[in-house]
């Protein structure tokens, strides 16, 4: 269990969920790893339970002051990155016409720039020392199509999977690979909060919402966290050297493509 043996990584929303899943797996497989949040209380509670090899970093992707003090801080204490997990992301969704243009300037300014500009601030730290980095961006089943209550989620996501060509495509001359992971339902406090929407607007109980796209996965269950790490150790490990500008499907079977 030590594929990432020597490697750092900045795992970006890591303070809980699936980010919080993958800096312990990193960890387990021998990384150190920046766990950087705008939560910072729980960024370091987090790193105090996974150990010594993870520390935690304030950061707001909302933010270039942020984004570029919390890189340099991860550069100065892990000594340089040569993994970015972009994963910090929001929830967001209304019918088209209950949509307010706040909602959609903080989704896509967290979601979509939080990403962009982190991915490009740790893209030229890797370039300037000359580190075959990897770059893993979080897209979701939700990139893959619209739905109908969901559209700035969505559209934020599709955003992602399209980023992660662009950016896959350039950024292969210096030796780094860029990738997405498309989750599809994984179970959390992400998705207490996409069930009590769904409560709202289509009329369920507390609850009810999961169960039924639990079942619908063809797996047979929502996804847990633990589910996804196994592919973010793979696209940054060297088996992955010849994998550029893709996003990988895991969800059980919800999506094919
Ligand atoms: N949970 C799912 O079903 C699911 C499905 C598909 C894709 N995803 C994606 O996977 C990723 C992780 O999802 P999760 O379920 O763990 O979400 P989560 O809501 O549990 O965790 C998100 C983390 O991001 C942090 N964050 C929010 N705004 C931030 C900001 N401005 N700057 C820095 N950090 C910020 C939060 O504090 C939190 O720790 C997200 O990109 C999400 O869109 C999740």
């Amino acid at each position: 269990m030590t594929r990432l043996a020597g490697k750092t990584a900045l795992i970006t929303g890591a303070a809980r969920g699936i980010g919080r899943a993958f800096a312990s797996r990193y960890v387990a497989e021998g990384a150190r790893v920046a766990i950087a949040d705008i939560d910072i209380a729980r960024a370091r509670a987090t790193a105090a339970e996974i150990g010594a090899a993870a520390i935690a970093v304030e950061l707001d992707v909302t933010r270039q002051d942020s984004i570029d003090v919390a890189v340099a801080e991860a550069v100065q204490r892990l000594g340089q990155i040569d993994i970015l997990i972009n994963n910090a992301a929001i929830f967001t969704a209304a019918p088209i016409t209950q949509i307010t243009r706040e909602d959609y300037d903080r989704a896509m300014a967290i979601n979509v720039a939080g990403t962009l500009f982190t991915l490009q601030a740790v893209a030229k730290h890797m370039i300037e020392r000359g580190i075959k980095g990897r770059i893993i961006n979080m897209a979701s089943q939700a990139g893959r199509r619209g739905e109908s209550l969901v559209a700035v989620y969505c559209a934020s996501k599709a955003a992602i999977i399209s980023l992660t060509q662009s950016a896959g495509l350039n950024l292969v001359a210096h030796g780094i690979n860029v990738n997405a992971i498309a989750p599809g339902v994984v179970d959390g406090e992400h998705w207490d909060g996409v069930d009590a929407f769904f409560a709202r607007y289509e009329n369920k109980a507390p609850g009810q919402k999961k169960r039924e796209v639990g079942a619908a996965v063809p797996y047979g269950r929502m996804g847990r966290a633990e589910d996804l790490t196994g592919m973010a150790v793979f696209l940054a490990s060297d088996d992955a050297e010849y994998i550029v500008a893709q996003t990988y499907n895991v969800d059980g079977g919800n999506w094919m493509s």
